[in-house]
């Protein structure tokens, strides 16, 4: 059985680029490492993260990311066992929609990158914060 949390965040007002730029490099790093997957989403405004792998892997990397002060209001949208991974195929950032990046529609791009979720609560939980979100920017 594998561990596999959620959650979502507000960015420090004044996160640039180079911020996210520099948590998506130490992500991809230490995720490998520790053989952790997910996906991260930025919106310009919050996150919304995904961690899965062994139960102490991802426990360890939550503990560090939740004092991370490039964000803040860590909130648990959900933590439970998965029996397989369901972000495996996904590197880590390959998801950064919104403003920053420019590659806008958040809505659509999570629409589709939740299709092939098994649990229909995980896809409806990560596509109703793309709407909001989506839609608070307009
Ligand atoms: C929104 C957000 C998501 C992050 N996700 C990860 C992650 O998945 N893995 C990780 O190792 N660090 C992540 N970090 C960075 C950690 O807080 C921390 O800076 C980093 O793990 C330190 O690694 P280093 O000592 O190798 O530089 C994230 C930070 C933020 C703000």
């Amino acid at each position: 059985m594998l561990h596999q949390i959620i959650y979502i965040s507000t960015a420090r007002p004044s996160l640039i680029l180079s911020d996210v730029e520099d948590i998506l490099r130490a992500s991809r790093r230490n995720n490998e490492r520790a053989r952790v997957t997910g996906l991260l989403i930025f919106d310009g405004k919050r996150f919304l993260q995904a961690l899965e792998g062994s139960m102490e892997d991802v426990e360890a990397t939550f503990s560090r990311i939740a004092v991370d002060p490039r964000h803040r209001a860590l909130v648990r949208l959900s933590g439970r066992a998965v029996e397989g991974r369901e972000f495996g195929d996904w590197s880590m950032g390959s998801h950064l929609v919104g403003p920053v990046t420019g590659k806008g529609d958040m809505v659509g791009h999570v629409d589709a990158m939740t299709e092939g979720l098994t649990d229909p609560n995980m896809r409806e939980t990560l596509r109703g914060f793309a709407r909001i979100r989506g839609g608070a920017a307009g």
